[in-house]
């Protein structure tokens, strides 16, 4: 089952009610957090995350790209995260392996997110224990930049390590997907979608997000 996340870094903040519920015919809401060190933009933070958990029921899959996210977990699970994504380049396997045990203490679902630099084996220690990996298809930082078509290997390698260690991992990408690269980042084997600009820059989001099903 393809599962879509829209991505409010495209949304009007001040409307954000607003645009949420816009989009309450997709399957999770994809929140992007931003520290200005391991990405050269700031956005939302954990108070944010509390206001939205308050107006909605959605799934929250809260993407943190932030440098050693292990501070932080405790707080983002509590203000209402569904799933947190650590970058594996954000910290040490010692602080990735932590931030990994805070979530599961926690009771949130677990991910690890590769910058399209990293290797796709570098999951391999966390795999096992993983709800979702995701894999960037442009370089994080912004909303609205162009998909990166060498990213569908990494897709594909991802995907086969998922089907050898735990298939029942879910497999996210993050980047310029509108229908077109939907389609074929889904045929390389990702099954949850996030779109920020291809939902929120459309006239109806509701037709976006049915349009990236396919
Ligand atoms: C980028 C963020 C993305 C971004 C996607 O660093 O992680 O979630 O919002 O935006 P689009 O879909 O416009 O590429
Ligand atoms: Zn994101």
């Amino acid at each position: 089952m393809i599962k879509i996340a829209p991505s409010i870094l495209s949304a009007d903040f001040v409307n954000l009610e607003r645009d949420i519920k816009r989009v309450s015919t997709a399957d999770w809401l994809h929140v992007d957090v931003m520290d200005g060190h391991f990405v050269p933009n700031l956005t939302i933070g954990i108070p944010v995350v509390k206001s939205i958990r308050k107006c909605t029921d959605m799934f929250l899959d809260v993407h943190l790209m932030i440098d050693k996210p292990v501070r932080y977990i405790e707080d983002f699970a509590k203000a209402g995260a569904d799933l947190l994504s650590v970058h594996l380049e954000a910290d040490g396997p010692t602080g990735i392996a932590q931030a990994l045990r805070v979530m599961e203490d926690c009771g949130v679902k677990k991910a690890v997110a590769l910058r399209p630099i990293t290797s796709p084996k570098a999951i391999l220690p966390y795999l096992e224990n993983l709800d979702m990996v995701l894999v960037m298809t442009v370089e994080p930082g912004f909303g609205g930049q162009s998909f990166m078509a060498d990213q569908l290997d990494t897709i594909s390698q991802v995907r086969s390590l998922i089907r050898q260690y735990n298939p029942a991992c879910r497999l996210q990408v993050d980047g310029g997907i509108n229908p077109e690269t939907a389609r074929r980042v889904i045929a390389a084997g990702a099954d949850t979608l996030v779109a920020g600009s291809a939902v929120y820059g459309a006239a109806d989001p509701a037709m976006a997000i049915a349009a990236l099903r396919g």
